[in-house]
């Protein structure tokens, strides 16, 4: 599958997120990647489907992918699809039946993914394979930006991949939290397909550059 880089906008500047997220996608970004926090699930508070919602109207085309770190997650779904979302993730902790929460987002055509956390075994995701767009690996804890990836999670990408290839069916694998240039060479050499990179883009000087640099690590040419 293409790589997609996925700039999460939880480093971006709040006050100006339809020119960041413009800037962005202009310097070569594939989606945007949405933090959805409730305080609750997770220790901290963002944004939801109104943000979604005012970025579309901004005038961004470029697919959303919306990572909600809310308990519970089925009632919001609807609105995160009239807002707008590309992707809709979900922790299966979050949800009563993942595998019915899964379908009740792709019943609004949008795509649909799990998100496992660091300590939650690939396992859980084997079942729930035939229901799934999308397998978004946490290589931080949720919450917060800015955090150092936590190495075991290459392992856990390799038997991800292992796990999708043997479906046979078409799932993207996404990697979240502590990715940079220097380490998203491996990162993608252990089978990421679909990369967010929060401060690593955002706080960086020069989005495009960044961007840049890290596609060619990706193709493993630097
Ligand atoms: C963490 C979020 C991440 C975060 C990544 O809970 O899910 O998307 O923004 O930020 P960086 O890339 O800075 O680790
Ligand atoms: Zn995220």
């Amino acid at each position: 599958m293409t790589p997609f880089i996925a700039p999460s906008i939880l480093s971006a500047d709040f006050a100006r997120l339809g020119e960041e997220v413009d800037a962005v996608i202009d310097a070569g970004a594939d989606m945007v990647h949405f933090d959805v926090m409730d305080n609750h699930f997770v220790p901290n508070l963002t944004v939801g489907p109104l943000v979604c919602a005012a970025l579309r109207k901004y005038g961004i085309q470029a697919p959303i992918d919306v990572h909600l770190m809310i308990r519970p997650v089925d009632r919001i779904i609807p609105d995160f699809a009239a807002a707008g979302a590309t992707y809709i993730t979900f922790h299966p902790e979050a949800s009563e039946e993942a595998a019915r929460t899964l379908e009740s987002i792709r019943g609004f055509d949008c795509k649909a993914g799990i998100v496992l956390n660091p300590e939650t075994p690939l396992d859980v995701a084997e079942d729930l394979l035939g229901h799934m767009d999308m397998l978004l690996i946490m290589s931080v804890n949720p919450g917060f930006g800015g955090q150092e990836f936590i190495p075991e999670t290459l392992d856990k990408l390799r038997a991800a991949r292992r796990m999708i290839d043997a479906s046979g069916r078409k799932i993207r694998l996404e990697v979240d939290g502590g990715v940079k240039i220097d380490n998203i060479g491996e990162i993608a050499a252990a089978g990421a397909d679909t990369f967010v990179a929060g401060s690593a883009v955002f706080r960086s000087g020069d989005y495009t550059k960044t961007i840049a640099a890290m596609r060619r690590e990706i193709a493993g040419v630097s």
